[in-house]
């Protein structure tokens, strides 16, 4: 009897000839590459491909073929946004995004559907506590994380009131949260919360009711192109020489070309800085702006670059098999990560424990002055796994 191979079939038994089982690896890219969070987008994305690219273009012998979706950080497209990739482009592991609103959308689509997520960025404390789930993890930060390490430098400063500034969405809110958790544990007090819609940037009248409160200092959450607006207006107001800024670093981290003058000298906490002159971080960087030039290698680009170092854990654990889910989800949680940022573990719930640092702005960096809490994890409340 003559016998038929289908092309799927022809291409399993040259893979298994070859040695590999599984030819490719679906990644999909769920990032804003439009709006004030663009540039954080496009850094994500560049990081996930340049540690690709030091891999030899594969990971566990997989090529890695590459889908993308414009979230426009926004989460009312969220799902219809998610199921691009997860339904008509089938990918295996999703990744993305920036946005704390529509990663709680993705990380719905990603349960529903039993899809590996690695979030990138977004901090929605939810999603690593009451929503944890196992096929959810994050290669960034919880909201409540810099926010928490910032309240505990306010108080140690000597700070004994503070004004909170954010976006009234949930990073905004939970960044905020975080800075008064600590900040009211040491003995200060919040003041005032004062909020705008994400992404507005009328800053003036709240600028004008700081003025008029004179707290000891003021802690904001701001990023990307709202964050560059945020110091510019707070300086053009006069508050930056009366009223300290203290912020989460995203205020002043992939912005300080654009802030100029009106960043110079703020202090802010984040799990990367700029100096941190280890082997490890120096290699990141020096490869980073071999391959992206005009953009600085900052904590998006890091997060991205992890990213794909905890696909890599997984996959490699499977020999590049993505349909052993649970086997995958298991190594990259048990993952250490040796990160441009410093190893970091996963808590049970997904989300990194970290050093959390200090840092000042001097020129074009977020120079490191020391670590203000060591491998701090998040608290993941009310998660169950
Ligand atoms: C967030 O929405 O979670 C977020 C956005 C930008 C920077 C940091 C956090």
């Amino acid at each position: 009897m003559k016998k038929v191979l289908t092309r799927t079939a022809l291409a399993t038994v040259l893979a298994f000839s070859a040695g590999t089982a599984f030819a490719t690896v679906k990644v999909g890219f769920m990032l804003p590459y439009s709006g004030t969070y663009a540039k954080l987008g496009e850094a994500i994305e560049n990081g996930f491909k340049l540690y690709v690219q030091e891999q030899g273009g594969k990971l566990a012998g997989q090529e890695v073929q590459y889908f993308k979706v414009d979230d426009e950080s926004n989460p009312s497209k969220g799902p219809e946004n998610a199921n691009r990739l997860i339904k008509r482009d089938q990918v295996d592991i999703l990744i993305g995004t920036v946005h704390s609103g529509v990663a709680m959308a993705l990380a719905k689509a990603a349960n529903d559907s039993d899809t590996t997520l690695i979030i990138p960025n977004a901090g929605a404390d939810a999603i690593t506590g009451p929503l944890c789930s196992k096929n959810v993890f994050r290669s960034s930060f919880s909201n409540w994380q810099p926010g928490y390490a910032m309240g505990s430098v306010a108080a140690e400063q000597g700070h004994k009131t503070a004004v909170t500034i954010s976006w009234n969405y949930a990073a905004g809110k939970e960044s905020t949260d975080g800075f008064k958790e600590s900040f009211e544990k040491a003995g200060g007090k919040v003041v005032k919360h004062l909020t705008l819609p994400f992404p507005n940037v009328e800053f003036q009248p709240l600028l004008t009711e700081i003025a008029s409160i004179k707290p000891d200092a003021v802690y904001t959450f701001f990023a990307g192109g709202g964050a560059v607006k945020f110091t510019q207006d707070y300086a053009a107001a006069g508050l930056k020489d009366s009223i300290p800024l203290l912020a989460a670093g995203f205020l002043t981290d992939g912005t300080l070309e654009a802030q100029g003058a009106s960043a110079q000298g703020l202090l802010t906490t984040l799990h990367y800085a700029d100096g941190l002159d280890t082997p490890r971080d120096n290699a990141f960087r020096e490869n980073y702006k071999k391959n992206f030039p005009q953009l600085p290698p900052d904590v998006y680009a890091v997060q991205g670059y992890d990213a794909a170092q905890m696909l890599d854990a997984g996959l490699k654990a499977v020999n590049g098999d993505v349909s052993k889910k649970d086997a995958m989800r298991e190594a990259i949680r048990n993952a250490r990560i040796d990160s441009p940022r410093g190893e970091f573990t996963l808590s049970k719930a997904g989300n990194p424990v970290q050093d959390m640092y200090l840092r000042k702005v001097e020129g074009d960096v977020n120079k490191v002055v020391k670590v203000a809490v060591e491998k701090l994890a998040d608290p993941a409340r009310g998660c169950k796994l």
